[in-house]
């Protein structure tokens, strides 16, 4: 099962549009599982399928709420719940269709070295992008960035002063900034952005445990001198995408092009756990939890 940042925000006061947890109710999100018994003749007994039941070891789930997954022997499981999941799709629909990223545009996505960040810099690629920078918490994910993740330059966000920081690495500046973190880091790419470009709001992780009144970027006026469009987005308004999306990622995967990268906590025990950890950057690409052997 997947944990995310999402499910920190709905533990807090409600936001418009961004229902909080009921207190007491079992946590939903996307999971892979294994069908145990089925009512229903259609659906085989050990069957992989994906839901969105979350943190639990067992669900009675409708037909209707699980997706087969067709397992192939090249692509990890885990893969499916990320790069071949909603986060692969968060960073594909945030790139080709809220960016509208055209071939050669140069590109910084933040939270880099995260499950959307992982595959939005590999995406970024694929979909022509020019020059690919990714920022991150550590000098050891900034190098896995460069010599892992496909990414062109990338800098460790903790520094004096974030807007010199990417400058050294973007010169000539970016035309699409894919936020993951807000506050700073889009002051940062409002400062350095060219005319025209695209700002992706996907996530803002820096205020997750501080959600309330906070000072905008003291910069927005950019979005006008520069003539910027900036539009947020949630992955669950592009679903319509996810079955063309799967199946190009998954291609791109057996041709060695796209890579998943997780960090796997073992046991429903260790969930919360592993969802802090997740929270104060511990993971590498996506962080899941394993409720049972792997079928
Ligand atoms: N719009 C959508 O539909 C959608 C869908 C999925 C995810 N998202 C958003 O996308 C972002 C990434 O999600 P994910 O699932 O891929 O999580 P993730 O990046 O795998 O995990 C969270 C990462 O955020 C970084 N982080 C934590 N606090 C930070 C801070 N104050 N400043 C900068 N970085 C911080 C940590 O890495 P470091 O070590 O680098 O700090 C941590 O590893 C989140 O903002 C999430 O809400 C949006």
């Amino acid at each position: 099962m997947s944990v995310d940042p999402y499910m920190r925000v709905r533990m807090a006061a409600t936001l418009p549009n961004y229902p909080s947890w009921e207190l007491g109710a079992v946590m939903d999100g996307s999971a892979i599982g294994v069908v145990e018994a089925s009512g229903d003749g259609s659906l085989a007994e050990g069957t992989v399928v994906s839901h969105r039941y979350g943190w639990r070891d067992h669900a009675l789930v409708p037909l209707t709420e699980v997706r087969p997954i067709a397992v192939d022997p090249a692509i990890p499981l885990t893969a499916h719940l990320d790069v071949l999941g909603m986060t692969g799709l968060t960073a594909y629909v945030g790139l080709r269709d809220v960016a509208r990223l055209q071939p050669g545009e140069d590109v910084w996505v933040s939270g880099a070295a995260g499950a959307v960040g992982a595959a939005c810099g590999q995406l970024a690629r694929l979909l022509g992008a020019g020059r690919v920078i990714g920022s991150a918490g550590s000098p050891e994910k900034v190098r896995q960035l460069t010599d892992e993740l496909g990414y062109d330059a990338a800098f460790d966000y903790h520094v004096p002063e974030l807007t010199a920081a990417l400058l050294e690495v973007a010169p000539a500046g970016i035309d699409v900034y894919f936020d993951n973190v807000g506050d700073d880091h889009l002051a940062a790419a409002l400062d350095v952005i060219r005319p025209h470009g695209r700002i992706v709001v996907c996530g803002a992780i820096n205020q997750y445990n501080q959600l309330g009144e906070r000072p905008g970027p003291h910069n927005l006026i950019n979005v006008l001198t520069q003539r910027l469009r900036v539009e947020g987005f949630t992955v669950r308004e592009h679903l319509a995408s996810y079955e063309a999306f799967v199946e190009r990622a998954s291609e791109w995967m057996r041709q060695g092009r796209l890579t998943s990268a997780v960090t796997v906590a073992e046991g429903l025990d260790h969930a919360v756990h592993a969802f802090r950890e997740m929270l104060r950057g511990a993971n590498r690409g996506k962080m899941l939890v394993r409720v049972s052997e792997d079928p």
